[in-house]
């Protein structure tokens, strides 16, 4: 087990400085940047979408959703275990389950109701053959390679790049430069790789570790990162953490910030979501909480922080990915401060085939 590690203590840990590569793959023969066009083997018309997931998928799934609808198109995703007893109406929608194992039963069930109900079906996954690619009407694979530690991690950022490619392919980039969304695509791999070789999330993770709770808010594409952050943290340290949109924090859980409740705040780009989040960050401040920055250094978001984890200048859908692993490393750091089972986490299991 020891050599399958590379040399890391964890899987999870490897798994984390894998990104760059899985990223890669991703991308490889899919982005044409001369062209600006990306070419998936996916002959798709997209009038609306349904995204079925549960937990790191459904964070991703809400990202993706995000991305449609920045082109114009309906889009809204769904924890499947509610999608499959209480389906929403479909209409024309093409319903997309995005799974790293294809063999979550919630979001096979869900998407079987989809089916039934005569929508088109679309696996986004990480494995060739599992169900989910199987059953579904087409399929788009990440290509992260095998994830062995329970918590996801680089499927995550590769689910996020598959999606961008995904929304490129079928609807375009809609306000977003088109060439800037892919040029940002190719650069990430590098982006990554320059994040991992320099980052301060140990320390932050080690002045942090014995919180009585963590708090991660973002706006807009940082809202599915805050709410990953917060599930990350859970799953491997075992601590308390919520994650949500900035703006949510002051319609009740801000009873709950004191100064032993970190709130990490996840700030790129200088536009409203930037500023309206930085007043967010103002709240908490002044209610005495520290707050980490997860930041481009675009805002002044570093003004009102205790710390900042920074991450390189980006476009505004690859920040997500960047800041998203400033994340996994803090939840890292935590857990392995804390001396817990990192790669299996207690209760938990890879892929959740009961419903
Ligand atoms: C993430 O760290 C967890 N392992 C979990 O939330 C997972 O994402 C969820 O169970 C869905 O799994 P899937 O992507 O294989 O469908």
């Amino acid at each position: 087990e020891a050599t399958g590690k590379s040399g890391y203590d964890h899987f999870m840990l490897k798994e984390i400085h894998e990104q760059p590569r899985a990223l890669r793959q991703c991308l490889q023969g899919r982005v044409d940047e001369l062209g600006g066009r990306v070419s998936l083997d996916l002959d798709l018309d997209v009038e609306r979408v349904q995204f079925v997931a549960c937990g790191t998928s459904y964070h991703a799934a809400l990202y993706g959703a995000a991305l449609f609808r920045a082109a114009g198109v309906p889009a809204q995703a769904f924890f499947a275990h509610e999608y499959a007893v209480a389906t929403p109406p479909i209409e024309d929608d093409l319903v997309v389950g995005v799974s790293q194992s294809g063999e979550t039963a919630d979001t096979l069930s869900a998407l079987r109701e989809a089916r039934g109900r005569g929508a088109r079906t679309l696996a986004v996954t990480n494995v060739v053959g599992s169900t989910m690619a199987r059953e579904c009407d087409d399929a788009l694979y990440i290509r992260s390679g095998p994830e062995i530690g329970v918590a996801a991690s680089k499927t995550f950022s590769a689910q996020l790049a598959a999606l961008n490619l995904l929304a490129l392919h079928t609807v375009g980039a809609g306000d977003d430069d088109r060439r800037e969304v892919i040029a940002a695509l190719r650069d990430l791999p590098g982006d990554v790789q320059a994040l991992l070789d320099d980052t301060d999330a140990e320390a932050v993770a080690r002045e942090y570790v014995d919180s009585d709770g963590f708090f991660f808010i973002g706006r807009d594409k940082s809202h599915p990162v805050a709410l990953e952050g917060a599930l990350k943290l859970k799953e491997i340290s075992y601590a308390h953490a919520e994650g949500f949109p900035a703006g949510e924090l002051k319609h009740g859980t801000l009873a709950l910030v004191t100064e032993d409740t970190p709130v990490f705040a996840v700030v790129t780009g200088d536009g409203e979501a930037a500023r309206k989040t930085i007043g967010n960050v103002k709240e908490v401040e002044a209610r005495g909480a520290p707050v980490v920055a997860v930041t481009d250094g675009e805002s002044d978001v570093a003004r009102y922080a205790d710390h900042v984890l920074e991450v390189p200048e980006t476009h505004a859908r690859t920040a997500a990915v960047l800041a998203n692993i400033q994340l996994q490393l803090v939840a890292y750091h935590v857990a392995n401060e804390l001396g817990r089972s990192i790669d299996k986490p207690r209760n938990l299991a890879k892929s959740v085939t009961v419903e």
